[in-house]
């Protein structure tokens, strides 16, 4: 049995990854931390009878817990004041928080390899996602001209999204720096022709209704090659988190991106 603790449990990811753990016969949910859920029993937060954990806002009272594996799904900063302590603590934490800067992720995984324990951080837990990501790199060698579409629901903080970020850096890895439209282009409208990553172009949609949502779109001589991942509920990124949860035990130091673990 893998115990759990789950960092953000209150938050809309962390309620369905507490479902997702208490319905698999090998994890077991032992503890929840969310600064906005503190003394509420996480059944409660997931509308179901009481199951005797309590979300705590105090993390020295959440690591008191013995745990395998922290999930996290809060905020770069919150993942910033956190995760070193849960791996201080040795446990291993798997992220799936968006926004970390290279700084962050860094200083992680010195922190992974200095307690010898393991963090697995994955932009995107969607195995689909994950298989746009890898068919936009390849796709990229022979159709380098390309911008991409991330469309997400309207309280997402950080723009590019994640899985936007790691597509571009991706694609990168593949194509030769090159700007996207013309030389003299101008913007009418500042901000017109989105944020710009090694010459590709990168549009962010936030709208009700909305999970999280990519089109990369690739132009080349009379013809358009168009790929598109769609999550359409937050169930999407559970499997993902479920492996996660499963293998990081497998590894030591960072593992970074679901691709690593399939
Ligand atoms: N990797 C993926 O596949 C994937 C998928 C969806 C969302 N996300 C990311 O997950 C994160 C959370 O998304 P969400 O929609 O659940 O957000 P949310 O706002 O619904 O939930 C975040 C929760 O974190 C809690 N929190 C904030 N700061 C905290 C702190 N310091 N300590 C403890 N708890 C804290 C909040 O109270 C809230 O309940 C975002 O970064 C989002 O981009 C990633």
């Amino acid at each position: 049995m893998i115990k759990v603790g789950i960092i953000g449990a209150g938050g809309k990811m962390g309620k369905e990854v507490a479902r997702t753990i208490l319905n698999d016969p090998e994890t077991k949910l032992c503890a929840a931390l969310d600064i906005s859920a503190h003394g509420i029993d996480v059944g409660k937060l997931l509308e179901m009878p009481e199951l005797g954990v309590i979300a705590t806002s105090s993390m020295d009272e959440f690591l008191a817990n013995e745990l395998d594996v922290v999930v996290d799904f809060t905020r770069a900063e919150a993942v910033k004041t956190n995760i070193p302590k849960v791996l201080q603590k040795r446990v291993r934490a798997v992220i799936g928080t968006t926004g970390l800067d290279q700084e962050l992720v860094s200083s992680l995984e010195k922190l992974a390899v200095e307690n010898d324990t393991a963090v697995f951080i994955a932009p995107n837990f969607a195995i689909g996602g994950v298989l746009m990501m890898k068919f936009a790199k390849e796709a990229v060698k022979y159709l380098p001209d390309v911008e991409v579409i991330e469309l997400h629901h309207d309280k997402k903080v950080d723009a590019p999204s994640g899985t936007a970020v790691k597509t571009l850096e991706d694609m990168a890895e593949n194509r030769e720096p090159k700007r996207q439209g013309m030389a003299d282009e101008y913007e009418k409208i500042p901000g017109a022709r989105g944020g710009e990553y090694q010459g590709m172009h990168v549009h962010s949609v936030r709208l009700p209704g909305m999970v999280a949502h990519q089109e990369v779109i690739f132009g080349g001589l009379g013809q358009i090659l168009t790929i598109r991942h769609d999550s359409f509920s937050r169930e999407s990124f559970m499997p993902g988190v479920l492996i996660a949860v499963k293998r990081i035990g497998e590894y030591k130091g960072l593992v970074y991106g679901l691709d690593k673990l399939l």
